[in-house]
């Protein structure tokens, strides 16, 4: 069997890489010469765990290629991918100029049938317009071919994703096409053999389903961060709160952590489409309007608890921050809190000096020296006035505290991912704020 994936991006890559691990064979396609030519020389434009080694030995196996020519991707292919960007536009909608240019393309080269799958989080209506762009090519070079489109929306998460597409917990197929059906039972059968999770439904529904899912997680973490807001005001503790609710099978564990607000490159575009959508559609999501309002105060949560603690002075204090990109195990900073304390701290006169794992290359891309970059966590305490702890690395939760009185000015914490214990930190002579306790 073979397949194209068109878009190498974080989602592009892993797919097809973990397809490839099937024994399929494909061809990722990308318009960006350089990041193609890299993968071609085995480097990854991407921090994703057990990625590396998964791709080299894929592309060693001669079922992985990398191609800029969709055209050459698509000999003998059953299925062809659409995983490009859908970044916000100028409105919040999602904007589709990537996705279409690609279904043109696709319109412009096929020869024989296959099923084209929006990878790509597209907003409802979007397969139509794909098919409608296909088809327009299709009646310009005056041939008719047959193809089906279909949607296929991603649920992998960064840091863990191939995990999340090798064990899914469910693969999502709008179709109303029984061809295409078949192909892709006979693709995604390798991932769901223990428990057939395929779930087939109406494409509007399947296009609809990735935004849902990503506006729930969303208003998870919103919820609990208002929550922890109160908390602080009414002398609760969240983390005691969230075992309490947790523990509730209806509720469960899973995103109900109280933080720094939820950034990366999905939820926050995500809750703001689907908030374009229903507007566009004179229906107004609440809930949702809410859950992003609630999201940019909490972004700013931590630089005001630092500047609330120095007086509003911050000229001349130097702070450190440890975690960068927008979560553990990636380096993607999209939309990551950090950016947003950073600037604020940097506005308010401070010296900021980062530590990352993975990220630091990323953050440097973006935001250039506007940081000092510090060589290991210790490196970056040295003469600081604060720690923050903006993102939860595993390398963060046992700290060497004694070494770090030695370096540090002063003994103060901002842990915005409530990881330390408020009452060990005292104990040990520390002034600790957390999220919500
Ligand atoms: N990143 C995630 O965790 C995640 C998870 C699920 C779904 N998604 C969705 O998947 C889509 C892709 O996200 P991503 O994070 O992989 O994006 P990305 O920015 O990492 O990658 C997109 C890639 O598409 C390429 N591209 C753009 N136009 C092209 C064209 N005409 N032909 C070929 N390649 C082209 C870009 O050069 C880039 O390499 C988005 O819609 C996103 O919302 C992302």
């Amino acid at each position: 069997m073979k397949i194209s994936m068109v878009g190498t991006g974080y989602v592009g890559l892993v797919s097809g890489t973990c397809f490839a691990e099937t024994g399929v064979i494909v061809t990722c396609v990308d318009v960006d010469k350089e990041k193609i030519d890299n993968l071609k020389k085995g480097i990854l434009p991407i921090y994703e765990p057990g990625l590396e080694p998964m791709v080299q030995r894929n592309v060693e196996n001669n079922r992985l290629f990398f191609t800029i020519n969709l055209k050459d991707s698509l000999e003998g292919v059953e299925a062809i991918f659409i995983a490009v960007g859908t970044p916000p536009d100028e409105d919040g909608s999602a904007d589709l100029q990537y996705v279409l240019s690609v279904a043109r393309e696709i319109g412009q080269h096929i020869t024989e049938y296959l099923v084209v799958l929006t990878k790509s989080t597209v907003p409802i209506g979007t397969a139509k317009r794909v098919r409608a762009a296909i088809q327009e090519e299709l009646d310009k070079r005056g041939v008719s071919i047959p193809y089906d489109v279909a949607s296929n929306p991603e649920f992998l998460k960064e840091g863990d994703a191939i995990n999340d597409f090798l064990k899914p917990d469910r693969v999502v197929i709008g179709t109303d096409s029984e061809q295409a059906r078949e192909v892709m039972n006979r693709l995604y059968k390798p991932f769901v053999m223990k428990n057939n999770r395929i779930v087939f439904m109406d494409i509007p529904s399947a296009e609809m389903t990735k935004y849902a899912a990503n506006a729930m997680l969303a208003t998870k973490i919103s919820f609990m961060n208002d929550i922890a807001n109160l908390c602080e005001i009414v002398g609760a503790d969240i983390t005691s709160v969230r075992r309490g609710i947790g523990s509730d099978t209806r509720i469960g564990y899973q995103f109900i952590y109280a933080g720094a607000g939820y950034g990366g490159s999905c939820f926050p575009k995500d809750v703001k489409a689907l908030i374009k959508t229903s507007d566009k559609n004179n229906h107004s999501l609440e809930v949702l309007k809410a859950v992003e309002d609630v999201n940019d105060r909490q972004k700013l949560v931590l630089f005001n608890k630092v500047n609330k603690h120095f007086n509003g002075d911050l000229k001349g204090k130097r702070i450190a921050l440890w975690g960068l990109s927008f979560k553990p195990n990636t380096d993607d900073m999209r939309e990551a809190p950090a950016l947003v304390i950073i600037d604020n701290l940097v506005e308010a006169g401070a010296t900021v000096v980062g530590y990352d794992p993975v990220a630091m290359k990323e953050c440097k891309r973006i935001i250039g020296d506007k940081i000092e970059y510090a060589s290991d966590p210790y490196d970056a305490v040295k003469n600081a006035d604060a720690l923050l702890l903006v993102t939860e690395w595993s390398e963060f939760r046992v700290p060497k505290w004694k070494e770090m009185e030695g370096l540090m000015k002063s003994k103060l914490i901002f842990d915005g991912r409530n990881i330390y214990e408020p009452e060990d930190m005292k104990k040990w002579g520390w002034i600790y704020y957390g999220i919500g306790r």
